[in-house]
């Protein structure tokens, strides 16, 4: 690193700041558009006061996600208006949905780039350098990933891949298959070079992404069959000094045998799984289109549970979905019961422009708002419960960073718990075995186990 900036004209460094929202995919696009931007002379800065250029990497999945670009637009007019040279783009899944629309309402807007396209950021940000406005919201049929520079800025031993983009389920509330396009999965051979490349430099833990990433179905290496996910996890976890590997997000229908069996004997792969199931209600789940009951979700979880006895489970849900009745609520808790979940994201549903249900009569929000607030209560009760029973247990924890007390270490446990670890002769990327002695709010303390 240091001997490609020693070699940079520093009087030419522009600064770029990414402001992030959304799901982890955007996360990992963020850090490639910063990569992808290296070239053109720009470094990252975490602030959009002294940046160059200011990028929204939006999200359009509910209606508070996506208003959050026009409240930060309205913060970056006066910088805009201090400095007429700053450029600011749009990003992501708002910028594929409504991209013509905010170049048009925007003026303070030099740039709009969709998630398919922003390898073209480049040649788009040599375009806005000249004073022009640039958009490019195309699902071009070249693979993006191609066009990118090697991956090189790494913080952590810890590192998001995406595998896999898109998705073809269509969820009658769902915008992800309107921004993101049909399903598409990169080649198992880049996948397992970009991994070699960020386990080269430090990484020991990584995620891999998709909108559905167990449907991933890559190009196999020496070609043949295409690899499913579990042979793209048995390959990666041959790479030595790669030691943890995690997955998300699934959907129930393409959880297959093979990658059931995986988490019985792959050690590398952490007994995680994110498996979102909306509803606990057959009605609700069929009127979202989400083609399957919730006795084939309870029967997937029983046969990964065989597999992983000491699996965690998390998931999304949604309140309020039109025409869900208090029955159809009731039937969501009990679903709740029987899983017992480690963690989990609910939402109240959100009418999105575009999609199926958002012609459909919504709930009053004040019932989905209290769904919601019961739903929250006994998800966190679940969670709070699965935490106290680590204590006493011995995990293996990755060190991600010290931690704020003098000697302290915090990083992840194989179950994805925050833990804080006393340990002054600890270093970051370290993985250790340690012993839980306390279950604290959203996350453990445990100390070192002598070996
Ligand atoms: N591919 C994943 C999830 C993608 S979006 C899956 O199949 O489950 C992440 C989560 O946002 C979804 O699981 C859902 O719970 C929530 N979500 C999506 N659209 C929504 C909407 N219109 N209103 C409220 N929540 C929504
Ligand atoms: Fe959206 Fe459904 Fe696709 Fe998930 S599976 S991204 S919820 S349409
Ligand atoms: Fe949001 Fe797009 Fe991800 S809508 S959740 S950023 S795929």
């Amino acid at each position: 690193m240091s001997d490609l900036t020693d070699d940079l004209d520093t009087s030419k460094q522009k600064k770029l700041y990414i402001k992030t929202y959304g799901c982890q995919m955007n996360v990992y696009d963020s850090e490639r558009m910063a990569e992808s931007l290296g070239p053109s002379g720009y470094v990252a800065t975490d602030t959009a006061e002294d940046a160059d250029m200011v990028l929204i990497n939006t999200c359009h999945i509910r209606e508070k996600a996506s208003e959050k670009l026009f409240s930060d637009l309205g913060r970056l007019r006066p910088l805009k208006l201090a400095n007429p040279n700053l450029k600011i783009g749009v990003t992501g899944c708002v910028a594929q949905a409504e991209g013509a629309e905010i170049l048009r309402r925007m003026p303070l807007v030099d740039l709009v780039v969709g998630p398919q396209s922003y390898h073209r950021l480049p040649q788009m940000e040599a375009e806005v350098a000249l004073g022009k406005r640039a958009i490019d919201t195309d699902f071009p049929l070249e693979d993006k990933f191609d066009h990118l520079p090697k991956r090189t800025a790494l913080r952590g031993p810890s590192a998001f891949v995406t595998v896999q983009e898109g998705c073809d389920k269509f969820c009658a509330f769902c915008v992800v298959p309107y921004t993101r396009g049909a399903e598409v999965s990169r080649p198992a051979d880049r996948l397992i070079s970009e991994v070699r490349t960020l386990v080269e430099n430090g990484v020991r833990d990584i995620t891999l992404l998709g909108q559905n990433v167990n449907a991933y179905h890559g190009a196999a290496p020496q070609g043949g069959a295409d690899w499913g996910l579990a042979e793209l996890i048995r390959g990666l976890a041959c790479i030595d000094g790669l030691a943890r590997i995690r997955y998300m997000t699934s959907h129930p229908n393409d959880m297959q045998d093979g990658l059931i069996a995986a988490h019985g004997d792959c050690e590398k792969l952490m007994p995680y799984l994110h498996l979102p199931v909306q509803s606990g209600s057959d009605r609700i789940l069929r009127a979202m289109n989400r083609k399957h009951t919730t006795a084939d979700y309870l029967r997937v979880i029983e046969r990964m549970r065989d597999a992983r006895p000491d699996l965690m489970i998390s998931s999304d849900f949604i309140v309020g979905f039109p025409g869900e009745t208090d029955a159809d609520f009731q039937e969501t808790l009990a679903l709740v019961h029987a899983v017992r979940y480690g963690q989990a994201y609910s939402f109240k549903y959100s009418a999105r422009p575009g999609t199926p249900a958002a012609e459909k009569i919504a709930v009053p929000d004040d019932v989905a708002h209290a769904r919601l607030q019961e739903l929250q209560a006994l998800l966190s009760e679940q969670q709070r419960a699965l935490q106290d029973e680590m204590v006493g247990r011995e995990v293996s924890v990755l060190y991600d960073k010290p931690g704020r007390r003098e000697g302290q270490m915090v990083g992840k446990s194989d179950h994805l718990h925050a833990v804080s670890v006393q340990d002054p002769n600890g270093h970051v990327g370290q993985l250790v075995r340690v012993k839980v002695v306390e279950a604290v709010t959203n996350s453990l303390k445990a100390v070192p186990v002598a070996l």
